[in-house]
């Protein structure tokens, strides 16, 4: 049995394939209206959330499976002072796979470890989400045609964006791709990342602090969101929240074909000006997300057309 709480749970290989089946499914969508008939898939959300649980609980039920969960820890046993073992042993009687969210880092973790069936990390605290960075890899993918020899631009709270660390994390493992990571030096990529990723891997990365400088040599602009949730006290976060704001001025000297993405929800951080731009590419990313994740329960229950 296999869970997804790491990008790198998954082997190169093993992501091809869902990336694949991703594609098929976009051009053959009907055709998977029944291939998870009778399975059920269960949300358990202790961190709120649209896209991400939403999204699962699309792809399960566009798959002919149903969904169960709760959206809230006070929702669940949690506020009586169940622990997540004791949670995701229950859970695992009750449905086939877990996707789980959770502030801390490390929950689904030991989720997996308790549980009797695949347990999916939907986001742990500051630390990873694999299964954006699924959407993140389908969305590059389809829309430039490759996963290698590209410049990507991380923009925003690169302290506590678990999206990004996730996402490096993940294209460290590809050919060729130069990193520009964009943040104000209070919210600048974790040193672990820096020593246990990216020098480990020999990537190319530099980090700057204004997007204006480096924004001609982008392929790819990653903004992300000022994690509000995460901060220690609300004056750093008022003084950081806008600390970088997309909007026409500063994309006349990009790339015609730049694909700015953003896992969302946006805050501030782009203007509302920038979505008809072509290059705005954050909501159909959005439904990249259901259709990778549709492809990845059909991988982790061994179901197949
Ligand atoms: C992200 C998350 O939850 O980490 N949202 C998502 O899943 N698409 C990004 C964020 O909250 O800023």
């Amino acid at each position: 049995m296999k869970h997804l709480i790491d990008p790198t749970d998954l082997t190169l290989s093993e992501i091809d394939d869902i990336l694949t089946l991703a594609e098929d499914i976009i051009k053959n969508k009907e055709a998977y209206a029944h291939v998870a008939d009778g399975k059920k898939l269960a949300t358990l959300f202790y961190e709120p959330s649209t896209r991400t649980r939403l999204s699962f609980e699309a792809a399960m039920l566009e798959l002919g499976g149903s969904v169960l969960g709760f959206s809230t820890a006070d929702s669940s046993s949690t506020a009586k002072g169940e622990s997540v073992a004791d949670t995701a042993r229950t859970v695992s009687k009750y449905a086939d796979v877990i996707a789980m969210r959770h502030p801390k880092e490390g929950a689904p973790l030991v989720a997996a470890m308790n549980a009797d069936i695949p347990v999916i990390n939907a986001g742990d605290g500051g630390h990873l989400h694999p299964t954006q960075t699924l959407t993140d890899l389908l969305t590059i993918k389809e829309e430039t045609g490759k996963l290698s020899d590209l410049t990507i631009g991380f923009c925003g709270d690169l302290k506590f964006g678990r999206t990004v660390h996730s996402l490096i994390k993940q294209l460290s493992r590809y050919e060729n791709i130069r990193f520009i990571l964009i943040s104000p030096a209070e919210l600048r990529i974790p040193d672990y990342i820096k020593d246990e990723v990216l020098d480990a891997k020999g990537a190319d990365y530099t980090e700057v602090e204004r997007m204006e400088d480096v924004m001609p040599e982008l392929d790819i602009l990653y903004m992300t969101r000022v994690q509000k949730e995460r901060f220690f006290n609300e004056a750093d976060y008022i003084r950081l929240k806008d600390s970088y704001i997309l909007d026409p001025e500063k994309l006349v000297h990009a790339k015609e074909s730049l694909k700015i993405l953003h896992p969302l929800p946006r805050v501030n951080e782009i203007s509302v000006k920038v979505d008809a731009d072509p290059r705005a590419l954050y909501f159909k990313q959005a439904e990249y997300g259901k259709i990778v994740r549709k492809a990845l329960i059909m991988k982790l229950l061994g179901l197949s057309l």
